[in-house]
């Protein structure tokens, strides 16, 4: 279970990315970085980076605390520029955050090069995820007590703006799809061991994992989905998608392997 809490105040705008995540404060007196479901790519980035977060942290990686928020529509009454206000009003309901790393500096390679194995894990999580976020010019990679952390996975999963057919040839083809973006990750020039990594993690995506993970998801982001008689079906493809990523043999391994030379 993912904890629930409620926004109390809005500080401050993140504005880096497109899609205008802010720093909250909550009802649990934690400092958050809210995600809205009312901005950009909606409910689906906010999938994305539910399930691509918590299937990072079962394979052992660092990802903040996910939790699910509940905003008011009282938030952004005081609330000064409209843009803001009016994401605030769009996103009333269940928005996501993740605990904020107070402190922490963002990644580069140059300054600090990670070790091959941690780089390769990262790798080969991006490229099951196909998370196109992990570039030299944006890392999406936070240096926090001395550790890597990963953030901001609104990005992975894009097949679901485009769902492949859920069964048969399609959904294996997208399955073992290399990951095209490999090439322009971070640290694909430290990731010199993706064989080793992808032995060590693939055993810990179980489909029990796997859908424990995508249970998570609130059933408010997967309602009325196009195509889709219901949210369970929604969690049916989901669970079938990363299956077939996971189904042996990963083609998409050998091609990033290829990449990483
Ligand atoms: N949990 C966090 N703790 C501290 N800073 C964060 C956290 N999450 C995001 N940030 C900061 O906010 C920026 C924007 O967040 P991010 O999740 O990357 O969204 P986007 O790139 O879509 O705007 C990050 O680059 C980082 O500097
Ligand atoms: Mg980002």
């Amino acid at each position: 279970m993912l904890r629930t809490v409620t926004a109390t105040r809005y500080v401050t705008p993140l504005r880096e990315g497109g899609s205008l995540p802010a720093i909250v404060e909550a009802d649990d007196l934690g400092t958050y970085v809210l995600k809205f479901r009312g901005a950009g790519q909606g409910r689906k980035a906010l999938v994305a980076e539910l399930v691509a977060g918590e299937l990072a942290r079962r394979l052992g990686l660092l990802v903040p605390e996910v939790v699910l928020a509940k905003l008011a529509p009282e938030l952004g009454r005081s609330e000064p520029d409209p843009e803001i206000q009016d994401l605030l009003k769009r996103s009333t309901g269940v928005n996501l955050a993740l605990d904020y790393l107070p402190g922490s500096l963002g990644f580069d390679p140059l300054v600090e090069p990670p070790g091959s194995e941690l780089a390769s894990c990262i790798v080969w999580f991006d490229a099951l995820v196909t998370n196109v976020d992990r570039t030299p010019r944006n890392t999406n990679l936070l240096v926090w007590h001395g550790r890597l952390w990963l953030i901001d996975h609104g990005a992975s999963l894009y097949f679901h703006h485009n769902w492949p057919s859920r069964e048969g040839a399609a959904l294996e083809a997208a399955g073992r799809r290399p990951f095209a973006a490999a090439r322009d990750h971070v640290l694909l020039p430290f990731a010199d061991s993706i064989r080793e990594a992808d032995a060590a993690l693939a055993p810990c995506l179980t489909p029990e994992a796997l859908r424990a993970v995508v249970d998570l998801i609130p059933i408010e982001w997967l309602d009325d989905e196009p195509g889709f008689a219901d949210a369970g079906e929604v969690r049916a493809a989901y669970v079938a998608y990363l299956k077939s990523r996971l189904r042996e043999p990963r083609d998409w391994v050998g091609a990033l392997e290829e990449d990483a030379r």
